[in-house]
Protein backbone atom coordinates (compact mmCIF):
# COMPACT_ATOMS: atom_id res chain seq x y z
CA UNK A 1 0.00 0.00 0.00
CA UNK A 2 1.07 3.91 -1.15
CA UNK A 3 2.33 6.19 1.69
CA UNK A 4 1.31 9.37 -0.07
CA UNK A 5 0.92 13.10 0.10
CA UNK A 6 -2.48 14.75 0.72
CA UNK A 7 -1.79 16.87 -2.52
CA UNK A 8 -1.02 13.57 -4.56
CA UNK A 9 -4.58 12.32 -3.52
CA UNK A 10 -6.07 12.47 -6.60
CA UNK A 11 -4.23 10.31 -8.31
CA UNK A 12 -5.26 7.42 -6.02
CA UNK A 13 -8.51 7.73 -6.68
CA UNK A 14 -10.57 4.55 -5.91
CA UNK A 15 -7.20 3.05 -4.18
CA UNK A 16 -6.26 2.57 -0.10
CA UNK A 17 -3.60 4.76 0.63
CA UNK A 18 -1.55 5.90 4.01
CA UNK A 19 -1.26 9.29 4.87
CA UNK A 20 1.05 10.92 7.32
CA UNK A 21 0.10 14.02 9.44
CA UNK A 22 -1.68 16.02 11.65
CA UNK A 23 -4.83 15.85 13.01
CA UNK A 24 -6.52 19.73 11.76
CA UNK A 25 -9.63 19.64 13.00
CA UNK A 26 -12.83 17.20 14.10
CA UNK A 27 -16.13 17.23 13.57
CA UNK A 28 -18.59 14.38 15.66
CA UNK A 29 -21.95 13.61 14.64
CA UNK A 30 -23.12 10.55 16.58
CA UNK A 31 -21.86 7.39 14.73
CA UNK A 32 -20.23 9.43 12.07
CA UNK A 33 -16.63 11.34 12.46
CA UNK A 34 -15.55 14.08 10.05
CA UNK A 35 -11.71 14.25 11.05
CA UNK A 36 -9.74 16.95 8.80
CA UNK A 37 -6.16 15.75 8.52
CA UNK A 38 -3.15 18.11 6.92
CA UNK A 39 0.25 17.09 5.99
CA UNK A 40 1.77 20.14 4.91
CA UNK A 41 0.85 19.49 1.09
CA UNK A 42 -3.02 20.18 1.70
CA UNK A 43 -6.20 19.48 3.63
CA UNK A 44 -7.98 16.25 3.17
CA UNK A 45 -11.55 15.80 4.77
CA UNK A 46 -12.44 12.42 6.10
CA UNK A 47 -15.24 10.23 6.98
CA UNK A 48 -14.98 7.30 9.87
CA UNK A 49 -17.86 5.43 10.64
CA UNK A 50 -18.31 3.28 13.94
CA UNK A 51 -20.04 0.47 12.89
CA UNK A 52 -17.49 -0.38 9.69
CA UNK A 53 -14.31 0.85 11.79
CA UNK A 54 -14.79 0.76 15.50
CA UNK A 55 -11.45 0.23 16.53
CA UNK A 56 -9.90 3.96 13.81
CA UNK A 57 -13.45 5.31 15.14
CA UNK A 58 -12.54 4.81 19.23
CA UNK A 59 -8.67 6.29 18.35
CA UNK A 60 -10.61 9.15 16.35
CA UNK A 61 -13.19 10.02 18.77
CA UNK A 62 -12.27 13.21 20.91
CA UNK A 63 -8.86 13.24 19.33
CA UNK A 64 -7.17 16.62 19.97
CA UNK A 65 -6.01 18.87 17.32
CA UNK A 66 -2.56 19.05 16.13
CA UNK A 67 -2.26 15.23 17.37
CA UNK A 68 0.11 13.76 14.74
CA UNK A 69 -1.56 10.52 13.26
CA UNK A 70 -1.26 8.01 10.44
CA UNK A 71 -3.89 7.61 8.38
CA UNK A 72 -5.09 4.48 6.19
CA UNK A 73 -7.95 4.45 4.05
CA UNK A 74 -9.64 4.69 0.39
CA UNK A 75 -9.23 8.05 -1.29
CA UNK A 76 -12.91 8.80 -3.11
CA UNK A 77 -13.83 11.72 -5.30
CA UNK A 78 -16.39 14.25 -3.28
CA UNK A 79 -17.10 17.65 -4.64
CA UNK A 80 -17.88 19.48 -1.77
CA UNK A 81 -14.52 18.69 -0.01
CA UNK A 82 -11.89 21.15 -0.03
CA UNK A 83 -9.33 19.66 -2.53
CA UNK A 84 -12.61 17.66 -4.32
CA UNK A 85 -11.22 14.41 -2.55
CA UNK A 86 -11.81 12.74 0.47
CA UNK A 87 -10.56 9.44 2.78
CA UNK A 88 -12.81 7.40 4.12
CA UNK A 89 -10.72 6.25 7.49
CA UNK A 90 -10.04 2.33 8.13
CA UNK A 91 -7.01 2.65 10.15
CA UNK A 92 -5.56 5.22 12.53
CA UNK A 93 -2.70 5.13 14.62
CA UNK A 94 -2.00 8.10 16.86
CA UNK A 95 1.92 9.19 16.93
CA UNK A 96 1.27 11.91 19.45
CA UNK A 97 -1.74 12.75 21.28
CA UNK A 98 -2.10 16.53 22.53
CA UNK A 99 -3.23 16.12 26.03
CA UNK A 100 -6.66 17.69 26.94
CA UNK A 101 -5.09 19.83 29.62
CA UNK A 102 -2.56 21.57 27.47
CA UNK A 103 -4.35 21.80 24.23
CA UNK A 104 -2.94 23.33 20.81
CA UNK A 105 -2.40 27.37 21.49
CA UNK A 106 -3.96 28.18 17.73
CA UNK A 107 -7.70 27.16 17.67
CA UNK A 108 -9.60 27.46 14.57
CA UNK A 109 -10.86 31.08 14.80
CA UNK A 110 -9.19 34.55 14.70
CA UNK A 111 -6.39 35.25 16.47
CA UNK A 112 -4.47 38.78 17.11
CA UNK A 113 -1.31 39.10 15.43
CA UNK A 114 0.65 39.51 18.05
CA UNK A 115 -0.65 36.08 19.73
CA UNK A 116 0.37 34.53 16.33
CA UNK A 117 3.28 36.11 15.90
CA UNK A 118 4.63 35.00 19.56
CA UNK A 119 3.38 31.39 17.97
CA UNK A 120 4.87 31.35 14.74
CA UNK A 121 6.78 27.78 14.71
CA UNK A 122 3.26 26.85 15.83
CA UNK A 123 1.51 29.29 13.35
CA UNK A 124 3.01 28.00 10.25
CA UNK A 125 1.16 25.07 10.48
CA UNK A 126 -2.05 26.39 9.32
CA UNK A 127 -2.94 25.95 5.91
CA UNK A 128 -2.90 29.24 4.70
CA UNK A 129 0.74 29.82 5.94
CA UNK A 130 1.80 26.70 4.72
CA UNK A 131 0.78 27.76 1.21
CA UNK A 132 2.33 30.89 1.51
CA UNK A 133 5.54 29.15 2.29
CA UNK A 134 5.38 26.67 -0.59
CA UNK A 135 4.80 29.50 -2.76
CA UNK A 136 8.29 31.02 -1.39
CA UNK A 137 10.34 28.13 -2.06
CA UNK A 138 8.89 27.96 -5.49
CA UNK A 139 9.63 31.97 -6.19
CA UNK A 140 12.99 31.58 -5.45
CA UNK A 141 13.46 28.17 -7.26
CA UNK A 142 11.75 30.02 -10.37
CA UNK A 143 14.09 33.20 -9.62
CA UNK A 144 17.46 30.81 -9.58
CA UNK A 145 16.59 28.73 -12.19
CA UNK A 146 16.18 32.10 -14.93
CA UNK A 147 19.47 33.20 -13.40
CA UNK A 148 20.95 30.18 -14.32
CA UNK A 149 19.43 29.66 -17.41
CA UNK A 150 21.03 33.46 -18.06
CA UNK A 151 24.30 31.80 -17.72
CA UNK A 152 24.57 33.66 -14.08
CA UNK A 153 27.19 31.91 -11.60
CA UNK A 154 25.75 32.07 -7.98
CA UNK A 155 28.67 32.90 -5.63
CA UNK A 156 27.96 34.17 -2.01
CA UNK A 157 28.85 37.01 -0.41
CA UNK A 158 29.77 37.17 3.34
CA UNK A 159 27.64 38.54 6.04
CA UNK A 160 29.95 39.82 8.20
CA UNK A 161 31.21 43.11 6.44
CA UNK A 162 33.39 45.93 7.74
CA UNK A 163 31.73 49.00 5.95
CA UNK A 164 28.05 49.98 4.82
CA UNK A 165 27.06 49.46 1.50
CA UNK A 166 23.62 51.28 1.72
CA UNK A 167 24.06 54.00 3.94
CA UNK A 168 25.57 54.11 7.86
CA UNK A 169 22.04 54.58 9.43
CA UNK A 170 20.83 51.09 9.22
CA UNK A 171 23.63 49.00 10.14
CA UNK A 172 23.99 46.68 12.55
CA UNK A 173 27.45 46.82 14.32
CA UNK A 174 28.45 43.38 15.50
CA UNK A 175 31.15 42.85 18.20
CA UNK A 176 33.30 40.92 16.33
CA UNK A 177 36.51 38.95 17.78
CA UNK A 178 38.11 40.04 20.55
CA UNK A 179 37.95 44.08 20.09
CA UNK A 180 37.15 44.21 16.45
CA UNK A 181 33.95 45.64 14.71
CA UNK A 182 32.15 44.25 11.84
CA UNK A 183 28.89 45.18 10.33
CA UNK A 184 25.88 42.57 9.15
CA UNK A 185 25.56 42.94 5.52
CA UNK A 186 22.91 45.18 4.01
CA UNK A 187 23.61 43.93 0.47
CA UNK A 188 25.85 41.54 -0.92
CA UNK A 189 26.55 43.75 -3.95
CA UNK A 190 29.61 44.99 -3.33
CA UNK A 191 31.15 41.46 -2.88
CA UNK A 192 29.40 40.26 -6.25
CA UNK A 193 31.04 43.34 -8.31
CA UNK A 194 34.15 41.67 -7.61
CA UNK A 195 33.23 38.29 -8.73
CA UNK A 196 31.59 39.35 -11.11
CA UNK A 197 34.91 40.70 -12.75
CA UNK A 198 36.37 37.25 -11.72
CA UNK A 199 33.59 35.16 -13.36
CA UNK A 200 31.61 38.15 -15.92
CA UNK A 201 27.48 37.22 -14.58
CA UNK A 202 27.18 36.43 -11.08
CA UNK A 203 24.57 36.41 -8.82
CA UNK A 204 23.92 35.95 -4.79
CA UNK A 205 20.96 35.10 -2.74
CA UNK A 206 21.51 35.30 0.63
CA UNK A 207 19.58 37.04 4.38
CA UNK A 208 20.45 40.93 4.14
CA UNK A 209 20.14 42.98 7.77
CA UNK A 210 18.98 46.63 8.09
CA UNK A 211 18.28 48.47 11.42
CA UNK A 212 14.87 49.98 9.97
CA UNK A 213 13.44 51.66 12.45
CA UNK A 214 10.31 51.89 10.82
CA UNK A 215 7.58 50.25 11.64
CA UNK A 216 5.23 49.56 8.57
CA UNK A 217 3.99 46.52 6.41
CA UNK A 218 7.13 46.11 3.99
CA UNK A 219 10.16 46.71 6.44
CA UNK A 220 12.13 43.62 7.98
CA UNK A 221 15.07 43.81 9.67
CA UNK A 222 16.17 40.64 8.17
CA UNK A 223 15.09 39.65 4.66
CA UNK A 224 16.19 37.86 1.65
CA UNK A 225 18.00 39.66 -1.60
CA UNK A 226 18.42 38.21 -4.69
CA UNK A 227 21.25 40.63 -6.24
CA UNK A 228 22.37 39.77 -10.07
CA UNK A 229 25.56 41.45 -11.28
CA UNK A 230 27.22 41.44 -14.42
CA UNK A 231 30.76 43.10 -16.36
CA UNK A 232 30.14 44.94 -19.66
CA UNK A 233 26.26 45.16 -18.65
CA UNK A 234 24.52 48.88 -18.33
CA UNK A 235 21.36 50.10 -16.59
CA UNK A 236 19.49 49.27 -19.74
CA UNK A 237 20.77 45.48 -19.98
CA UNK A 238 19.90 45.41 -15.88
CA UNK A 239 16.15 46.85 -16.52
CA UNK A 240 15.55 43.85 -19.21
CA UNK A 241 16.99 41.22 -17.00
CA UNK A 242 14.99 42.34 -14.31
CA UNK A 243 11.27 42.24 -15.97
CA UNK A 244 12.19 38.96 -17.54
CA UNK A 245 13.61 37.69 -13.48
CA UNK A 246 10.19 38.93 -11.92
CA UNK A 247 8.40 37.50 -14.72
CA UNK A 248 9.53 34.28 -14.97
CA UNK A 249 9.09 34.23 -10.86
CA UNK A 250 5.46 34.99 -11.07
CA UNK A 251 4.63 32.65 -13.75
CA UNK A 252 6.00 30.02 -12.38
CA UNK A 253 4.31 30.55 -8.93
CA UNK A 254 0.98 30.98 -10.90
CA UNK A 255 1.59 27.42 -12.80
CA UNK A 256 3.22 25.71 -10.34
CA UNK A 257 1.42 26.38 -7.24
CA UNK A 258 -2.13 27.13 -8.26
CA UNK A 259 -3.48 25.66 -5.30
CA UNK A 260 -1.76 27.47 -3.11
CA UNK A 261 -2.90 30.66 -4.69
CA UNK A 262 -6.23 29.76 -4.92
CA UNK A 263 -6.28 28.74 -1.34
CA UNK A 264 -4.59 32.39 -0.79
CA UNK A 265 -8.25 33.71 -2.95
CA UNK A 266 -5.70 35.05 -4.74
CA UNK A 267 -6.55 37.03 -7.81
CA UNK A 268 -4.94 35.67 -10.69
CA UNK A 269 -5.68 37.70 -13.20
CA UNK A 270 -3.59 40.20 -11.69
CA UNK A 271 -0.87 37.82 -11.54
CA UNK A 272 -1.23 36.66 -15.37
CA UNK A 273 -0.66 39.66 -17.01
CA UNK A 274 3.00 40.35 -15.21
CA UNK A 275 5.22 39.85 -18.75
CA UNK A 276 7.40 41.78 -20.22
CA UNK A 277 7.96 44.48 -21.13
CA UNK A 278 7.39 46.32 -17.96
CA UNK A 279 6.55 50.18 -18.76
CA UNK A 280 9.26 52.47 -17.85
CA UNK A 281 9.24 55.87 -16.69
CA UNK A 282 12.11 58.41 -15.38
CA UNK A 283 12.09 59.93 -12.48
CA UNK A 284 11.41 63.79 -13.90
CA UNK A 285 8.02 61.98 -15.60
CA UNK A 286 7.12 60.17 -12.65
CA UNK A 287 7.36 63.54 -10.59
CA UNK A 288 4.90 64.94 -12.87
CA UNK A 289 2.36 61.93 -12.70
CA UNK A 290 2.56 62.43 -9.00
CA UNK A 291 1.76 66.32 -9.18
CA UNK A 292 -0.64 65.34 -11.13
CA UNK A 293 -2.08 63.11 -8.55
CA UNK A 294 -2.40 66.10 -6.43
CA UNK A 295 0.89 64.67 -4.13
CA UNK A 296 3.29 66.93 -2.78
CA UNK A 297 6.52 65.52 -4.67
CA UNK A 298 8.52 67.50 -5.98
CA UNK A 299 12.18 67.11 -7.87
CA UNK A 300 14.88 65.99 -5.52
CA UNK A 301 12.40 64.03 -3.22
CA UNK A 302 12.77 60.26 -2.48
CA UNK A 303 9.33 58.19 -2.95
CA UNK A 304 7.73 56.96 0.17
CA UNK A 305 5.02 54.32 0.04
CA UNK A 306 2.57 56.79 -1.06
CA UNK A 307 3.98 58.12 -3.61
CA UNK A 308 5.57 54.35 -4.82
CA UNK A 309 1.37 53.52 -4.78
CA UNK A 310 0.34 56.70 -6.47
CA UNK A 311 2.88 55.58 -9.51
CA UNK A 312 2.52 51.70 -9.42
CA UNK A 313 -1.31 51.41 -9.29
CA UNK A 314 -1.52 53.24 -12.76
CA UNK A 315 -0.19 49.92 -14.52
CA UNK A 316 -1.73 46.41 -14.51
CA UNK A 317 2.25 45.16 -14.17
CA UNK A 318 4.99 46.38 -12.28
CA UNK A 319 6.70 49.59 -13.67
CA UNK A 320 10.09 50.66 -14.03
CA UNK A 321 11.01 54.04 -12.54
CA UNK A 322 14.65 55.23 -13.60
CA UNK A 323 17.31 58.08 -13.66
CA UNK A 324 16.63 59.17 -9.77
CA UNK A 325 18.73 62.00 -8.64
CA UNK A 326 22.05 61.07 -7.63
CA UNK A 327 21.53 62.75 -4.28
CA UNK A 328 19.30 60.58 -3.03
CA UNK A 329 20.87 57.56 -4.25
CA UNK A 330 23.75 55.01 -2.65
CA UNK A 331 27.55 56.19 -3.26
CA UNK A 332 28.00 53.44 -5.89
CA UNK A 333 25.66 54.72 -8.55
CA UNK A 334 26.93 55.69 -12.17
CA UNK A 335 25.76 59.38 -13.04
CA UNK A 336 23.98 59.76 -16.21
CA UNK A 337 26.64 61.57 -18.69
CA UNK A 338 23.83 63.67 -20.44
CA UNK A 339 22.80 64.73 -16.65
CA UNK A 340 25.00 64.24 -14.21
CA UNK A 341 23.20 65.10 -11.69
CA UNK A 342 20.79 62.24 -12.14
CA UNK A 343 21.97 58.55 -11.17
CA UNK A 344 21.35 55.45 -13.91
CA UNK A 345 19.73 54.15 -11.45
CA UNK A 346 16.25 52.03 -11.80
CA UNK A 347 13.46 50.65 -9.30
CA UNK A 348 11.00 48.19 -9.97
CA UNK A 349 7.74 48.82 -8.64
CA UNK A 350 4.84 46.11 -8.03
CA UNK A 351 1.16 46.81 -8.63
CA UNK A 352 -1.92 46.95 -6.41
CA UNK A 353 0.02 49.04 -3.97
CA UNK A 354 3.40 46.71 -3.41
CA UNK A 355 5.55 49.31 -4.07
CA UNK A 356 9.76 48.59 -4.48
CA UNK A 357 10.60 45.35 -5.17
CA UNK A 358 13.99 45.72 -6.88
CA UNK A 359 16.39 48.71 -6.76
CA UNK A 360 19.64 48.76 -9.04
CA UNK A 361 21.44 50.42 -12.00
CA UNK A 362 25.21 50.86 -13.62
CA UNK A 363 28.05 51.20 -10.68
CA UNK A 364 30.51 54.06 -10.73
CA UNK A 365 33.59 52.01 -12.85
CA UNK A 366 36.23 55.27 -12.28
CA UNK A 367 38.64 55.28 -9.73
CA UNK A 368 38.75 59.03 -9.30
CA UNK A 369 34.83 59.44 -9.54
CA UNK A 370 34.92 56.79 -6.64
CA UNK A 371 37.01 57.71 -3.98
CA UNK A 372 35.19 61.32 -4.82
CA UNK A 373 31.69 59.77 -4.11
CA UNK A 374 33.05 58.00 -0.43
CA UNK A 375 34.35 60.87 0.74
CA UNK A 376 31.24 63.37 0.07
CA UNK A 377 29.06 60.11 1.71
CA UNK A 378 32.12 60.05 4.82
CA UNK A 379 32.68 56.54 3.83
CA UNK A 380 35.59 55.28 5.37
CA UNK A 381 38.28 55.11 2.44
CA UNK A 382 40.47 52.02 4.26
CA UNK A 383 37.50 49.37 4.28
CA UNK A 384 36.83 49.93 0.66
CA UNK A 385 40.33 49.90 -0.94
CA UNK A 386 39.60 46.15 -1.99
CA UNK A 387 36.64 47.77 -3.70
CA UNK A 388 39.07 50.58 -5.13
CA UNK A 389 41.09 47.77 -6.38
CA UNK A 390 38.43 46.35 -8.57
CA UNK A 391 38.62 50.23 -10.36
CA UNK A 392 42.46 50.28 -10.14
CA UNK A 393 42.39 46.59 -11.95
CA UNK A 394 40.93 46.10 -15.36
CA UNK A 395 37.89 48.14 -14.47
CA UNK A 396 34.84 47.86 -16.72
CA UNK A 397 31.31 49.31 -17.03
CA UNK A 398 28.79 46.86 -14.99
CA UNK A 399 25.59 47.02 -13.42
CA UNK A 400 23.36 44.67 -11.32
CA UNK A 401 20.10 45.27 -8.82
CA UNK A 402 18.63 43.56 -6.49
CA UNK A 403 15.31 41.74 -5.44
CA UNK A 404 13.57 42.08 -2.08
CA UNK A 405 12.67 38.43 -2.22
CA UNK A 406 9.41 39.64 0.75
CA UNK A 407 8.30 42.37 -0.75
CA UNK A 408 8.04 39.99 -3.83
CA UNK A 409 6.56 37.15 -2.29
CA UNK A 410 3.88 39.44 -0.26
CA UNK A 411 2.42 40.71 -3.87
CA UNK A 412 2.44 37.46 -5.42
CA UNK A 413 0.18 36.47 -2.55
CA UNK A 414 -1.39 39.37 -2.05
CA UNK A 415 -1.45 39.36 1.69
CA UNK A 416 -1.30 42.87 3.68
CA UNK A 417 1.84 42.68 5.51
CA UNK A 418 5.37 41.06 4.67
CA UNK A 419 5.94 39.47 7.76
CA UNK A 420 3.49 36.80 6.48
CA UNK A 421 5.96 35.59 4.01
CA UNK A 422 8.97 34.67 5.74
CA UNK A 423 8.87 31.55 8.16
CA UNK A 424 10.79 33.64 11.08
CA UNK A 425 10.22 37.09 10.64
CA UNK A 426 12.55 39.93 12.42
CA UNK A 427 11.51 43.10 12.88
CA UNK A 428 11.74 46.02 14.88
CA UNK A 429 10.55 44.57 18.26
CA UNK A 430 10.43 41.44 17.63
CA UNK A 431 13.14 38.45 17.38
CA UNK A 432 11.53 36.02 19.46
CA UNK A 433 10.40 33.22 18.45
O1 LIG B 1 17.01 49.23 -2.92
P1 LIG B 1 17.99 48.49 -2.05
O2 LIG B 1 18.41 49.15 -0.81
O3 LIG B 1 19.21 48.15 -3.00
C1 LIG B 1 20.36 47.53 -2.61
O4 LIG B 1 20.59 47.07 -1.52
C2 LIG B 1 21.34 47.33 -3.72
N1 LIG B 1 22.69 47.25 -3.14
C3 LIG B 1 20.98 46.07 -4.47
C4 LIG B 1 21.88 45.84 -5.66
O5 LIG B 1 21.95 46.70 -6.52
N2 LIG B 1 22.51 44.70 -5.74
O6 LIG B 1 17.36 47.08 -1.67
C5 LIG B 1 16.96 46.19 -2.68
C6 LIG B 1 15.57 45.64 -2.38
C7 LIG B 1 14.47 46.68 -2.32
O7 LIG B 1 13.99 47.03 -3.60
C8 LIG B 1 13.42 45.99 -1.49
O8 LIG B 1 12.67 45.11 -2.31
C9 LIG B 1 14.24 45.15 -0.54
O9 LIG B 1 15.53 45.01 -1.10
N3 LIG B 1 14.34 45.77 0.78
C10 LIG B 1 13.68 45.36 1.87
N4 LIG B 1 12.81 44.35 2.05
C11 LIG B 1 12.31 44.17 3.28
N5 LIG B 1 12.64 44.91 4.35
C12 LIG B 1 13.51 45.94 4.23
N6 LIG B 1 13.84 46.64 5.29
C13 LIG B 1 14.07 46.20 2.93
N7 LIG B 1 14.96 47.08 2.45
C14 LIG B 1 15.12 46.81 1.15
MG1 LIG C 1 15.89 50.95 -2.92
Amino acid sequence: MSVITIEQAGKYEGQEVTLQGWLYNLRESGKLLFPIFRDGTGIIQGVCAQKEHPEAFEALRGLTQESSVIVTGKIRAEQRAPGGYEIGVAKLQVVQRVSESDPYPIQLKEHGVDFLLDHRHLWIRTPRQAAILRIRAETIRAGREFLDGQGYTLTDAPIFTPAACEGTTTLFEVQYIDDQKAYLTQSGQLYIEATAMALGKVYTFGPTFRAEKSKTRRHLTEFWMLEPEAAYADLNDMMVLAEGLVSHMVQSVVKNRARELEMLKRDTSRLACVKPPFPRISYDEAIEVLQKAGNPAKHGDDFGGDEETILSTRYDRPVVVHRYPAAIKAFYMQPDSQRPDLALGFDVLAPEGYGEIIGGGQRIHDYDLLVKRLREHNLPEESFQWYLDLRRYGSVPHAGFGLGLERTIAWICGTEHIREVIPFPRMIYRVYP
